[in-house]
């Protein structure tokens, strides 16, 4: 069996000048994915390769990084499906390297916080003694299902345009979050949301390059949460009475 020609970008931004790209031979065998191309390459021939990974079956989003120049997975890539004589495997694009393939999430999940990512509801006493359960219709859970299926990998913001030239933008994952909770019909938290949205590095400087929806490993689709966040905008601006704290589900869109 040939083996597989890994190239691995390496960069340690305490010693080095600039990245450098180092080649490492890989015994192939079938189903061999570049997660695990990448683990013998550290085990065995060299142990100081950094690279990020835990389930190893595309639940918890830490192995995103550029695969031959595309944001994957690479738990869930197999080498046999890439084209070319080598795997090239570098960190993905628009964040902080911290050393070779592992990057800095810290403004990714700041900004994830940002949009208050849970359900906000006004009437506290039933939060803090609940007396039954908010239930959700079968058709209102239809609206936002795809965007909770989102590991947070980063994979989408790291192919976003305008996240690489606006460090203010929220990035695609950030706002597919806020349209989840704003379509939810228990949530009465849009009114809060606006200020991280309605503003000029907001929800409006998206140019829909759509790049996010075409590298999401998880079927959700970012740039339509984006323009149907942008319609709860306007809507929610032009319902909402003149100073309510809360902005309430008559704002949904159909
Ligand atoms: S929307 Fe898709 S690509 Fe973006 S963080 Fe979530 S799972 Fe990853
Ligand atoms: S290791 Fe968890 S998504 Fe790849």
């Amino acid at each position: 069996m040939t083996d597989v020609k890994l190239v691995v970008q390496r960069f340690n931004p305490l010693e080095d000048k600039k990245p450098r790209l180092a080649e490492y031979s890989v015994p192939k065998r079938e189903g061999m994915t570049v997660l695990d191309a990448l683990l013998y390459a550290r085990d065995y021939v060299d142990h100081s390769i950094a690279l990020r990974f835990s389930c190893r079956q595309a639940s918890c989003g830490s192995c995103g990084m550029k695969i031959n120049g595309r944001p994957r997975l690479a738990c869930y890539t197999q080498v046999k499906e890439l084209q070319g004589e080598r795997v090239l495997a570098q960190p993905m694009d628009n964040f902080a390297i911290v050393k070779d393939l592992v990057v800095d999430l810290d403004s990714f999940f700041a900004k994830h916080r940002e949009m208050m990512p849970y359900l906000v509801r006004s009437d506290s006493k039933e939060l803090d003694n609940p007396t039954g359960e908010f239930v959700m219709k079968p058709d209102e859970l239809e609206k936002v299902l795809q965007f909770t299926y989102c590991i947070k990998c980063g994979l989408c913001t790291s192919s976003c345009p305008t996240v690489a030239t606006d460090e203010k933008f929220p990035g695609p994952q950030a706002l597919a979050q806020a349209y989840r909770y704003l379509a939810d019909e228990r949530d009465e938290g849009g009114e809060l949301r606006l200020k991280a949205l309605d503003t000029l590095h907001g929800v409006w400087r998206c140019h829909f390059a759509g790049s996010c929806s075409h590298v999401c490993p998880k079927g959700v689709d970012p740039a339509l949460g984006i323009q149907l966040l942008r319609r709860h905008v306007l809507l929610g601006k032009a319902t909402r009475k003149e100073g309510a704290k809360i902005w309430t589900p008559s704002a949904t869109p159909e």
